[in-house]
């Protein structure tokens, strides 16, 4: 893992569990839950992304936390789900079993909720600190909104709704750009915007990294699709071969693995043009989109 990675991704990991409120112990049982997918591990590739852009705008990541760590309980929410009986039915996640496995669904459900809500309790009470001063409220609420709008149901669970309805059914190569890009790059573009917003981003540098990090979003689902027909399950820490048997509309069962592969290529060689202009600067998020290509050969 590159230095600069391993060192946001400590970051994240050191106040991850900071933002989880206090619960009384009548409820303990969710939170238990919180943070056993919080803590399962997990590659953190989103707040990550979000530290990264707030440095690369020229802004303090120690106070881009909140956001960073908000972002992480989202994306953890959002796998719990995924992975229920009414969803993919996984029971393998990050190396452990599945949340609705340990807990049981009814506690899955309230732990995604729970994880969703904490998220937004972060990032307000965040903002509220700064009530006096107005470009930093700004500069707060434009993230919280970033991250708001890219999870919702105009992004993520817009995916979600049309990656579950697309399941055993023919899905146009328009159709499944649209789940892709919904799903997994919004909120991936949620996070290097939100995190350029916190460090106080000009709009040409929030264009150049939204448009990287679509690019990104999109070859990292596609490399998620191609590692579910030819990864390592002890590797990746969750089943392979999920997507086969659940007809899902992947990258692979559309076009083939090898068209799958150069797709990834050409989305990798687009995300590295798309900060062109900032030449060696920018090698931190260059870097890290030719990793994902290379993990996948
Ligand atoms: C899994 O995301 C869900 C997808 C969008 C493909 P990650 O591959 O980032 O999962 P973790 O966070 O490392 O477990
Ligand atoms: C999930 O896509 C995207 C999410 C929003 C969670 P997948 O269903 O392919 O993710 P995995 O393979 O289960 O991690
Ligand atoms: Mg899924
Ligand atoms: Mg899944
Ligand atoms: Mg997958």
């Amino acid at each position: 893992m590159n230095q600069e990675f391993k060192q946001y991704k400590e970051l994240v990991e050191k106040h991850l569990l900071d933002f989880l409120p206090e619960i009384d112990h009548k409820s303990i049982t969710v939170y238990e839950a919180m943070k056993y997918s919080l803590t399962a591990g997990g590659k953190r590739l989103r707040p990550v992304l979000l530290l990264a852009a707030c440095d690369f705008a020229g802004g303090d990541i120690k106070e881009a936390i909140p956001y960073a760590c908000a972002l992480e309980y989202i994306h953890t929410y959002s796998l719990i789900h995924d992975d229920m009986p009414e969803m993919d039915n996984d029971d393998l996640r990050r190396g452990m079993p599945t949340n609705h496995k340990m807990f049981g669904e009814a506690m899955a459900l309230l732990a995604g909720d729970g994880l969703l809500s904490s998220a937004f309790e972060a990032m307000t009470k965040d903002s509220l600190i700064y009530f006096d001063n107005h470009e930093k409220l700004k500069r707060r609420v434009s993230a919280a909104y970033e991250i708001a709008k890219n999870a919702g149901c105009r992004g993520m669970v817009a995916g979600q709704v049309a990656d579950i309805e697309a399941e055993s059914k023919q899905c146009s190569k328009e159709m499944l750009d649209y789940i892709h890009i919904n799903k997994t790059a919004a909120l991936i573009m949620g996070a290097v915007r939100a995190g350029a917003l916190l460090g106080g981003a000009d709009t040409k540098l929030l264009n150049d990294l939204t448009l990287y990090a679509e690019n990104l979003g999109l070859a990292f689902q596609i490399a998620d699709d191609i590692l579910d027909v030819i990864g390592d399950e002890k590797e990746l820490g969750k089943k392979t071969g999920v997507d086969s048997e659940l007809n899902k509309a992947t990258y692979p069962a559309l076009y083939g693995l090898e068209a799958s592969q150069k797709r990834l290529h050409e989305l990798t060689v687009n995300a590295v043009e798309a900060l062109a202009d900032y030449y060696d600067n920018a090698e931190f998020f260059t870097d890290l989109v030719k990793d994902l290509e290379v993990r996948v050969n």
